[in-house]
């Protein structure tokens, strides 16, 4: 099928090229010419493992293009809008000028009998909004919200957990035409035995948002209990994995830490909160207020633990702090806990020296009065404290002993992820600290 996506961010370049790889043919459209102009050369504009091949074997293939004119779009009969919907600028709302934009521009060019798929993360209602719009156009809107994680995008777009489709809400959703259109371009994954869930777009946004705040309670509710930890010298990583061995509550995303980062799970909750408010409904999230408080309280644990190691060191000490990304495998650093601790020790007065496998251009950009290392080693010469923020494998696998002789004297480990053995640190001659761990 001919498929234009809107919008070439992680979601879009990503989604555009995967759904090349399926044999349809793909127009991606963004309105950043450099962005575009990197695309198609096969350059990714950001890191994520195994995108750089496949964009290329698309664009070698012939069905992957990319362009900046919306013009290029018009022939498509299924446009997916992958924009951005960041957080407002003055306040927690979700700013939706980019879905606007996106859909104005569409619309001046789509073909009748089309299908439009939304697949930003969009405040509940926002389908029903832009719905008689697209319908103007005599075209169809359908909701298809994306749960890509960033490290590893092209699995996730390719074997998804489940599809989910939003529909104009009404009977027999499951027989519109628009569904038939959606399971054709996504034939191979339904194949493959994907559970497809259809819905109505009120619930298709929700699932999204809901899905995102779930995971970052999940997160704060760990870090949650790490604060009691500190308090008690419990250890919160034998207690998640204690309560984790129960089927319902489930291992994964109990790892304590300086907490969740990212485009996606902070500002979602933040958006979350501001919608049920207009709607009237504030009550029903507000725990998601004390979930991103108890998640802003990790990065400032990390920091208080930072300035009690250092102590009379404090302006003449030296701080390395490893990851400046906001999980490993990206080099994406947006309201990344990891640079966030850096910046806040830099503006503190504290020596730091921050270093990153990916995401050093990218902080740099953002934060250029920081000192950027290379590597892990050429940051921790010399180094007093260690924070240890992203763990990336690098980082989690370095080798205490190799490098205590790198270090200071008496050289602390701050390790903001618990993913480090805290004895074997100790016994090569470090002060260990953790989140929530003895
Ligand atoms: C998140 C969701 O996981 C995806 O399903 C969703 O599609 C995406 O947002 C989105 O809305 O686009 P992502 O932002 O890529 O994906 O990152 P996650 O893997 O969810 O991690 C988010 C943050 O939580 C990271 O900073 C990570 O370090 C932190 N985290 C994760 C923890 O602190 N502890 C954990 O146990 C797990």
């Amino acid at each position: 099928m001919r498929i234009s996506v809107i919008g070439c961010g992680y979601l879009g370049a990503v989604h555009a090229a995967s759904m090349a790889s399926i044999g349809h043919e793909v127009v991606g459209i963004d309105v950043d010419a450099e962005k575009i102009g990197r695309l198609g050369r096969g350059e990714p504009p950001f890191h994520e493992p195994g995108f750089e091949a496949i964009l290329g074997e698309q664009l070698a293939s012939g069905r992957l293009r990319f362009a900046t004119d919306f013009a290029e779009a018009a022939d498509a009969e299924v446009h997916f809008i992958a924009v951005g919907t960041p957080q407002s600028a003055d306040g927690r709302a979700a700013d939706l000028a980019y879905v606007d934009a996106a859909f104005a521009a569409l619309i001046a060019v789509i073909r009748p009998g089309s299908l439009v798929a939304g697949k930003s993360t969009v405040p509940v209602g926002t389908a029903a909004r832009l719905a008689p719009l697209v319908e103007a156009a005599g075209a169809t809107l359908l909701w298809n919200p994306e749960f890509l994680r960033e490290g590893f995008a092209v699995k996730d777009t390719l074997e998804p957990d489940r599809l989910v489709y939003g529909v104009s809400p009404g009977d027999a959703l499951e027989r519109r035409p628009e569904v038939a259109v959606l399971d054709h371009v996504y034939a191979p994954i339904i194949e493959r035995g994907t559970p497809r869930i259809v819905a109505d777009w009120a619930t298709a946004e929700l699932v999204k948002v809901s899905a995102n705040a779930f995971l970052a309670t999940k997160i704060s509710f760990i870090n949650a209990m790490a604060e009691i930890a500190e308090a008690t010298g419990a250890d919160v990583t034998t207690l998640a994995d204690a309560i984790g061995m129960d089927a319902r509550i489930g291992r994964r995303f109990l790892n304590a830490g300086v907490g969740f980062g990212g485009g996606c799970l902070p500002k979602d909750i933040r958006a979350f909160t501001a919608r049920a408010e207009e709607l009237g409904v504030g009550a029903s999230v507000a725990f998601l207020k004390e979930v991103d408080a108890i998640n802003l309280r990790r990065r400032d644990r990390v920091v208080d633990l930072v300035l009690e190691e250092l102590g009379e060191r404090r302006y003449d000490g030296r701080v390395a702090v490893l990851g400046l990304a906001f999980k490993p495998h990206s080099d994406d650093v947006r309201d990344s806990p990891a640079l966030d601790v850096a910046v806040r020790l830099h503006g503190l007065g504290v020596g730091v020296v921050a270093t990153d496998p990916a995401a050093i251009e990218t902080a740099r950009t953002r934060h250029p009065q920081l000192s950027y290392a290379t590597d892990a080693a050429a940051a921790i010469l010399g180094a007093d404290v260690v924070v240890l923020v992203t763990e990336w494998p690098e980082y989690s696998d370095l080798d205490p002993i190799a490098t205590r002789s790198l270090a200071g004297t008496d050289p602390v480990i701050i390790d903001g992820r618990n993913v480090l053995d805290p004895a074997s640190w100790r016994s090569a001659g470090w002060a260990y600290r953790g989140m929530g761990r003895p």
